[in-house]
């Protein structure tokens, strides 16, 4: 009971608390029983494919959208649902949209004072001249948002979010329109300004590199559920489902059974995870980065023959054909599927010779277990 109170009490001090919010849009179920914080302070992604209704979340968080079942909650106070609307302007909320939307024809220092109509005009000017210098745009006042580039713009969308100091932001793909090296450069330089501010933001990103680069916490969402809400580090090493641990990237994968505690795969017999019990069919996932490839000697205990290999840039990717057969020298490449063909990802430059032989050992810990059927 005492635990039950203490998160309960925790719930309510959070910058933002959505509690059971289910959503949809005539037949389309969006939302289905979501229930997430974000703390003071916290940075918080939330990742997920595609229309899996990240954005229909943020918009009801916003109060852009009207709450149909749950409720909402900013700073203990009750925002929207059982009987609450708070109107999106009262919410004291800052928001980044895909697109930033300035107002065209202002220029940028009115753009970033626009949330700061109720101080008067010195306290006005200072904090626009901030809020410009943290983002690195303190002589751009001037400018119109025509004149600048995608990463300005963005960074000036920023500028004018954070101006009101907001206690919750609300960020959605707010990468999104930039091009790669940009976005680098941009999402680094946002994290700091986000840190700085001490806000809570929640952001949404469909990328998961992304959203590991950016959050002190992931919530993954897929199709309107939440998989798993932790640390980066757990998602990571430690997925709740086979979605989860795919998100990151292609996982080699193989069915097996559970007999005597372990599972027999391709790569040899792994233990199974507590839970899942004798005679389960499950399915086995293997990240690229499990496999380490070594010097095949004489007597391989998983030889693996390769395929091809390619360099990625900060890592190698090695394609390879695994089986019995794999040392016997073969004229033809045959591009078998089901579970021969595996990919192995090698830290650095690892370019085998095509056809050479090699034999493959799994890393245990990136090796995940579950149940057949767990196919979310
Ligand atoms: N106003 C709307 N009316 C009808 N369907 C909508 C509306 N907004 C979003 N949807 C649908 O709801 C689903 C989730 O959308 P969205 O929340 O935008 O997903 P995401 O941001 O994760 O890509 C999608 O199938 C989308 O087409
Ligand atoms: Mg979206």
């Amino acid at each position: 009971m005492a635990d039950i109170t203490a998160r309960r009490n925790a719930a309510s001090d959070a910058a933002l608390a959505i509690d059971r919010v289910s959503h949809r849009f005539g037949d389309l179920h969006v939302l289905a029983d979501v229930s997430l914080r974000v703390d003071r302070g916290e940075l918080v992604c939330l990742v997920g494919p595609s229309g899996c209704g990240k954005t229909t979340l943020l918009r009801l968080a916003a109060g852009l959208e009207d709450v149909q079942a749950g409720s909402i909650s900013i700073a203990g106070h009750r925002v929207a649902g059982e009987g609450a609307a708070l109107s999106a302007e009262a919410r004291g909320i800052g928001f980044v949209f895909q697109d930033y939307a300035l107002f065209p024809h202002l220029d940028v220092a009115t753009n970033v004072a626009f949330g700061l109509a109720g101080r008067d005009l010195p306290s006005r000017a200072r904090r626009v001249a901030e809020m410009l210098r943290q983002v690195g745009m303190p002589d751009h006042g001037s400018a119109f948002p025509h004149e600048l580039s995608g990463g300005q713009q963005q960074r000036v969308a920023l500028a004018r979010a954070l101006a009101p100091e907001p206690r919750l932001l609300l960020l959605d793909e707010p990468f999104s329109g930039l091009d790669v090296r940009l976005r680098e450069r941009i999402r680094d330089d946002t994290l700091h300004v986000l840190k700085r501010s001490g806000a809570a933001t929640l952001m949404v990103t469909h990328d998961p590199e992304e959203a590991m680069f950016m959050a002190d916490r992931l919530i993954v969402l897929n199709k309107g559920r939440i998989e798993q809400d932790g640390p980066p580090e757990e998602i990571y090493a430690r997925p709740a489902s086979a979605f989860v641990a795919t998100m990151f990237g292609q996982a080699n994968e193989a069915r097996g059974q559970v007999r005597g505690g372990r599972v027999d795969t391709p790569f040899g017999p792994v233990v199974a995870p507590a839970g899942v019990g004798e005679a389960t069919c499950v399915q086995v996932l293997v990240r690229p980065e499990a496999l380490r490839l070594m010097d095949a000697g004489d007597d391989p205990r998983c030889p693996a023959k390769v395929i091809a290999a390619r360099l990625l840039g900060r890592s190698s990717w090695v394609h390879l054909c695994l089986g019995p057969d794999a040392s016997e020298p073969s004229g033809a490449l045959e591009l078998e599927g089901g579970h021969r063909h595996v990919h192995a990802r090698v830290p650095g430059r690892f370019l085998p010779p095509e056809g050479s032989i090699l034999n493959v050992e799994i890393d245990p810990s990136q090796v995940f277990i579950f149940p057949a059927g767990d196919t979310r």
